[in-house]
This record gives structure tokens, sequence and C-alpha cells, in this order.
């Protein structure tokens, strides 16, 4: 490539709709997608919050059969994703629809890839060429991206952690009905909210980041900026359910340029071995994670400013107010979870600047230890 002050590629296919109401307004476009569906969901939250009656209304106005899988859990394991995936191939899906956080809709991206390749069993997960099919995204919580990203996340227990699929699948079709949000929790609320800050922010400072993803980054830090009154005091009128939609769709359009970075990276063990809702894990380890960086850095001093927060220490006050954050640690932990991420080198390469082993122990220190 000739040499240049900018090169970078942008890429994000998803066919994405953003309002109250969108399901049942473009409900068409999911015509072309197949004859037979696989709903998938978690237990209870998608028939609550009203999305697998407007996804399933849908489906049967346009004479599309569907079958409902919804044993979805928290931080879906490769166990779930099989069980899934032989039932879709049995009754021959094809394609898939995921209401809710991310767990239902990284899973659904990790069945349509099993189900596109019966063959291969589990292998199709870990290699890069697999195929999958159509996969329809319907987030009901404000947070993840996984609507726009090409990520699927699933839980390997046999490796003790979390880790990504190999094959990038962008869903087709991504419906964003800040609706399905207005009762969710408070916690789960500010727990996602602080995933899709965690994006943000993990975007703009990774070594990836490029001329467009920084510019998306900025904006989708002053939506952000506008919310972080209503999250201290959880209340979330409709204008704020709206603008958390549209910040976590924005992270997961960063994030799909850039990958994430040391906070997701170090997070997933605090995940997987003290069961941290995922934005906490993250949340926890931003302020140190940004008292990394040089002191001085422009781009932090820049990200700060997009938030209206004077220093790192107002990070840090804002992660205490909007989480609860009660687990205690050990040395012991600390240096466990640092050995662990230390076998991660592909994360640790996305700070842009040397990284030793210390560095990342004192990050957990000073976030876990205080
Ligand atoms: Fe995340």
């Amino acid at each position: 490539m000739e040499k240049t002050t900018m090169a970078f590629r942008y890429f994000m296919p998803a066919d994405t709709y953003f309002g109250r109401g969108c399901i049942e307004a473009h409900k068409d476009v999911m015509e072309k997608l197949g004859k037979k569906a696989m709903v998938v969901t978690g237990r209870s939250s998608a028939k609550k919050n009203g999305a697998q009656k407007d996804v399933t209304d849908a489906l049967d106005s346009l004479g599309i059969q569907w079958v409902l899988f919804d044993e979805i859990g928290e931080n879906p394991d490769l166990e779930t994703v099989e069980r899934a995936a032989e039932i879709a191939v049995k009754v021959g899906v094809e394609f898939f629809i995921g209401i809710g956080g991310g767990s239902p809709m990284d899973a659904s991206k990790a069945i349509s890839v099993m189900a596109a390749n019966p063959g291969k069993g589990s292998d199709a997960l870990f290699d890069g060429n697999s195929a999958a099919l159509p996969v329809v995204a319907v987030p009901t919580t404000a947070g993840t991206g996984s609507e726009v990203t090409q990520f699927s996340i699933i839980t390997l227990h046999e490796k003790r952690t979390k880790t990504s699929i190999a094959p990038k699948v962008f869903a087709s079709v991504s419906y964003l009905d800040p609706k399905y949000m207005d009762t969710l929790s408070p916690k789960i609320t500010n727990n996602t909210a602080v995933d899709a800050l965690t994006h943000l922010i993990e975007s703009y400072l990774s070594g990836s980041a490029n001329f467009i993803s920084e510019k998306i980054v900025e904006m989708g830090l002053s939506i952000f900026r506008e919310c972080i009154p209503a999250l201290k005091a959880q209340q979330y009128p409709a204008e704020i359910r709206d603008k958390l939609m549209l910040a976590s769709a924005i992270g997961g359009v960063a994030i799909a340029q850039t990958g994430t970075s040391l906070p997701h990276g170090m997070g997933y063990f605090l995940t997987y071995e003290k069961h941290l809702a995922h934005g906490m894990a993250n949340g926890v380890l931003t302020r140190a994670y940004l008292e990394q960086f040089p002191e001085g850095d422009e781009k932090v001093a820049k990200l700060l400013a997009c938030l209206g927060m004077k220093d790192t220490a107002e990070m840090g006050a804002f992660m205490d107010a909007v989480l609860e954050h009660t687990e205690t640690y050990t040395e012991k932990d600390i240096a466990y979870y640092t050995e662990r991420f230390l076998e991660t080198p592909q994360k640790m390469a996305t700070f842009p600047y040397p990284l030793t082993k210390e560095d990342v122990y004192k990050m957990y220190e000073k976030s876990l230890l205080k």
C-alpha cells in the first residue's frame, strides 16, 4: 500500500432501523431472509417487555414459521449454543432472531454459524471461514451494541473465561426500539449503560482507532453526557431511553471498527470468577485504564472533555455513583487475573503504549484493592 497519512476501512453492513414501533413499520425486510425462523431469547424478559410478541406477530403476519428457543442465560455457554443449533438443523431453520441483551443476540450469531455448518460441530465457531445463516437482532438493553457489531462472545467453561467466536457475524437486520427498555430495572440500565460507555472509551483510545471511528465516538460521548444526571438519579424518561439506545448503537458501530481494549479483556475474569455484570466489570477498571496513559495524554483529555468530566477522578466517581460494586478481592485473585490476561496478547496490543505485566497487575490493584 502507498504510504499515506491515513488509511482505514469503514464497514457496518447491518440494515438498522431505529425508533418506537420500528418492527411493525419495517417488518417486510425479514421476508427475504427465509421461510422459517428461530426466535432466540432469555427465559422471561423478551416476554415481559413485549419484544417477543412484536416479533412473532410480525412473523405470523408475513407467513414466516417460527420456533422459540428461550433458554439463553446470562453469558451463554457453548453447550447451550450447541443445543439450540441441533434443534435449528432438525427443524430446518433458515434464519435467527435474537431478542434481548447481549446474551441472546450473541448466542443467535453463534447458533447461526453452527446451524450453517452441521458437519463441523463446535469447530465451526473457531474457524474464521465458517459461514452463518442470517441473523436479526432486537436489543432490549442499551449496552452491548451486538446489533451492529460482528462480535459474538460466548463462555467456555473449559477455559474459565469468555471468548469471541472466530466468524464475523453482522446482523442482516437490526431493530432498535427503545420502548423495550422502558421497564428495565435501574441496576441493569446502569450496568449496560456503562458497557456502552466503555465501548466508546476503549474504541476511542485503541491503537486501531481511525478518523471515522473517532468522530463517531465523539458524537456518542456527547449523547452519553446528556444521560449522566439521569443515570445517577436512576430516573429514565423516554428521551433518556432513546439517547441511551443511540449511545449504545454508536458504541457498537465504533467497536465494530476498532474492537475493545483493556477493560473488556481484563474484565472477563471478573465476570467469570466473581459473576460481575459485564458492564460493571469494565466500569470498575476504567479509571485505572485511563490513568495508564501518559500524564497529559491529549486523547484522554479530549475524551473526558466530551463527557464534561474534568479528570480521571471524576470518571472514577461517576462509576462509583452508578454501579453497585460490592465484591471483594485478594492479592491472589489479582495475581491470577493478571496471569490470565497475559494469555491474550492481541488485547494487550490494542493499548497504544508499551504495557508490562506489572502495569496490568497495578491496574487491577488500583481498581479492586481499594
Ligand atoms: Fe462490552
